[in-house]
């Protein structure tokens, strides 16, 4: 089974992020940087600034998570600053399609984003105009969240969506993800693992996205 590693650079040393990169360049997918507001989720990170200061010291695509109330108005500085994949969360954005479309537009892949406590039904009228769906596994705003074990049934529900609609789009998982719960995830359809703590939180990063690899094609799913 082929997936796909995210490091989510929340859990680095923000006093060091060009070194931190480098020491997930190898063996990384994707870069996943998460934004937050203060007001959609209780914590404040980065924006497009760091975005862009990060740019340059990496060339692994960049997956920007966007936990932000009224994401479109940033949309277009996000893009500029070099993100590759954009996610908009559905439960603060009123108008998805159009934002899905504004990152379409602007290069990007479009992905929504949806919480543990958001069902599956809410994504009905908008998979279509995704490139992605980035499922929530901890309730967002901080890295180190126990993994939300009921969230599972819900991958497997949108994995079928995915399916029926026949549209192309990838399942991202994001939060408490580990050598332990990867597994579990990818058997119900995820294919691109975020993890924060489980990468940045170990002292030999590459052996850490290897374990995760090795724990996924072990379990056979
Ligand atoms: C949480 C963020 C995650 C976070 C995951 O709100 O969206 O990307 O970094 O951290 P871990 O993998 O430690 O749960
Ligand atoms: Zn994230």
């Amino acid at each position: 089974m082929s997936i796909k590693i995210a490091p989510s650079l929340l859990s680095a040393d923000f006093a060091r992020l060009a070194d931190e990169i480098a020491s997930v360049e190898k063996g990384a997918d994707l870069l996943h940087l998460d934004v937050m507001d203060g007001h959609f989720v209780p914590n404040i990170t980065m924006g497009p600034l760091v975005v862009k200061a990060c740019r340059a010291h990496s060339r692994l695509p960049f997956d920007c998570h966007l936990m932000i109330e009224e994401p479109q108005r940033y949309i277009d500085r996000f893009l500029v600053a070099g993100a590759d994949m954009i996610s908009v969360h559905c439960e603060a954005e009123p108008h998805l399609q159009r934002a899905l479309q504004m990152i379409r537009d602007g290069g990007a892949k479009a992905g929504i984003a949806i919480n543990p406590a958001t069902p599956a039904e809410s994504l009905t009228t908008a998979i279509e105009f995704c490139d992605f769906v980035l499922v929530m596994t901890v309730n967002p705003g901080f890295g180190g969240q126990h993994f939300i074990e009921p969230v599972v049934p819900k991958i497997r529900h949108i994995a079928q969506l995915v399916r029926e609609r026949g549209v192309p789009v990838e399942i991202e998982v994001d939060g408490g993800i580990d050598a332990r719960t990867a597994p579990a995830v990818v058997s119900a359809g995820a294919r691109i693992l975020v993890a924060g703590s489980a990468v940045f939180g170990q002292p030999d990063r590459a052996a850490a996205m290897e374990s995760i690899r090795a724990a996924v094609t072990s379990s056979k799913v």
